[in-house]
Order: structure tokens, then C-alpha cells, then sequence
């Protein structure tokens, strides 16, 4: 069954890993999509792919940590498809992996206004297009990295991407009572250019596949069906959560 007939969404993030799956299967389960992230080729790509299998969608070339960006990725739902139901705020960055004392102000900034400042912008201009429509699902995409594990050399990510579990907070109990969702989706490992770019040896591989429960890092796929189950009706009684998808990272000593 499809599970997004006739529902609007952005996805950030389209033009690789979780957020290039979650578009081709938002669209496979009938969502019109706007795609964003900073490489117009690869969105286009996309856009023309989901075309050809029937879907539509748009691609918005921008960068997420700026207003602007949040604000015509909504424009350009509303004005093209008639509005927005689904946000899946998935764009983002670990930075360099270095210590605290290494890293620059500008390095954590930078990794600040991608990851969390980014989904403020996000929010502030989709909720109000949501509003009109009766309500719709924010979805961030934040990690166990910071909530449940604490990885050395990532101190901006997990700052950042714990912030998101906040503003998560925030946003479902502002908006819940006029039917808007916020939830974060908390991945494990996943097998994407940034996860690849983390575990960069067999060695540092292996060691990351080994820290999860089911010794393997998560298909895009599999993390994309979790955004699915969040965006759609069949999660209509969850909001402000944290939802783990991370193959057992978070309980594992073994
Ligand atoms: N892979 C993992 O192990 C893992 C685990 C937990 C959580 N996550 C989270 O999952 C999300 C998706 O990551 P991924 O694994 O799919 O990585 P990925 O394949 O490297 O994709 C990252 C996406 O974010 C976009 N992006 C990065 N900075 C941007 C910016 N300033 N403005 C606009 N778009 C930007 C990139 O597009 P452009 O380069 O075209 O801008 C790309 O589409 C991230 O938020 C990440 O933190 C990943």
C-alpha cells in the first residue's frame, strides 16, 4: 500500500545516501518531492529518475544553513505541488574529526549552521505552510552519536545533532495540538559516502560494523523505510521522539 498519496514533501539531503534513498521511496509510495542539497546535478539526476518512474519531483540547489535555502525549498513546494505535508531535514555534515583543542571556532561553526541551525531555518518555514494544510510530519535526522555513544573528535556533530533532539521537543509540543508531528530519527552506522568516509580503512570498518549489534553497517534503504514510517500516517500517534534505527550501537558492549 502507499503510504504518501498525495502528500507533499522535502527531503534535504537528496543528492546522496539517506536522503537520495528516502526520496526514491517517498516518491515510489506517491509523494510529489522537492529535493535540496548543494549539488544541482546529482538533484537533477534524481528529479529526472523519479520522473521517469512516473513520480514528480523538483530539485532546489542550496545550501541548508542558509535562510533562504529553507525558504524557497517551501516556496517552491507550495507554488509548483499546492502546498507541504512532510519535511525530512536530512542534510548534514560530521566536519573534521578532530580533538577540541584542535578545532577552530570556524570549524565548529561551520558544522553548527549545517546540522542544527539549518533545521531552525527548516522549521520556521515550513510549519507555517504545514498549518494551512491541517498539520503534516517534521522529520530530523540526528544519530546516536551524542545521545546514547560518545565518539572522540566529533564534539560539533554531537553537539549539533543532540541539539536537534531539543528543537524536536520544542516543536512537537508547540504544534501538536494543530496536528503537527516533529520526531528524530537516530541512525546507526549506515553504508553512505560519510559513513564510508568515517570507517576510511577495512580496519576502521570492521571495528565500526563490530560496535553494532547485528555486525554490519545499515543499507541507505533501511534508514529511508524509518523516515517512511515517520512521514506517514502509520506513525500518526508518534511525535517528540527519538527513534533509533541503529542496529543495536546503543546497547552493545560486545
Ligand atoms: N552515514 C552514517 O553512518 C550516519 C549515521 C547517523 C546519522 N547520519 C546522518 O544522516 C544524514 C545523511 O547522511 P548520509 O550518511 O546520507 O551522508 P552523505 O551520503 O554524505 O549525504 C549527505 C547529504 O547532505 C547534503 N549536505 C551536506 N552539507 C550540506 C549543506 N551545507 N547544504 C545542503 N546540503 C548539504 C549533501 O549534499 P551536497 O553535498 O550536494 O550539498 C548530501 O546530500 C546526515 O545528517 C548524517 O549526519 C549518518
Amino acid at each position: 500500500m502507499r503510504q504518501l498519496d498525495g502528500k507533499i514533501a522535502i527531503v534535504t539531503g537528496a543528492s546522496s545516501g539517506i536522503g537520495r534513498e528516502a526520496a526514491l521511496l517517498f516518491a515510489e509510495h506517491g509523494a510529489k518531492l522537492v529535493l535540496v542539497a548543494r549539488r544541482r546535478d546529482e538533484l537533477e539526476r534524481l528529479a529526472d529518475e523519479i520522473s521517469g518512474n512516473g513520480g514528480d519531483a523538483v530539485a532546489v540547489a542550496g545550501n541548508v544553513a542558509e535562510a533562504e535555502t529553507a525558504r524557497e525549498a517551501v516556496e517552491v513546494a507550495t507554488r509548483q505541488f499546492g502546498g507541504l505535508d512532510v519535511a525530512f531535514n536530512n542534510a548534514g555534515t560530521t566536519g573534521a574529526m578532530v580533538s577540541i583543542p584542535e578545532m577552530t571556532a570556524e570549524m565548529w561553526h561551520e558544522v553548527i549552521a549545517t546540522n542544527l541551525t539549518s533545521a531552525f531555518h527548516a522549521a520556521k518555514h515550513q510549519i507555517p505552510a504545514m498549518l494551512t494544510r491541517g498539520g503534516g510530519s517534521l522529520i530530523f535526522t540526528s544519530t546516536f552519536v551524542g545521545h546514547t555513544v560518545g565518539f572522540p573528535g566529533m564534539a560539533a556533530y554531537a553537539a549539533s545533532k543532540a541539539g536537534l533532539i531539543g528543537l524536536t521537543q520544542v516543536i512537537a509540543a508547540e504544534y501538536g495540538p494543530q496536528g503537527i508531528r516533529a520526531n528524530a530519527l537516530l541512525p546507526g552506522g549506515t553504508d553512505t559516502p560519510m559513513g564510508r568516509a568515517v570507517s576510511n580503512t577495512p580496519e576502521a570498518l570492521a571495528f565500526v560494523q563490530g560496535l553494532h549489534a547485528l555486525k554490519r553497517l545499515a543499507t541507505p534503504r533501511e534508514i529511508a523505510q524509518s523516515a517512511l514510517y515517520l512521514a506517514s500516517g502509520m506513525s500518526s500517534f508518534t511525535t517528540g521522539t527519538t527513534l533509533l534505527v541503529d542496529g543495536g550501537v546503543s546497547i552493545t558492549r560486545t
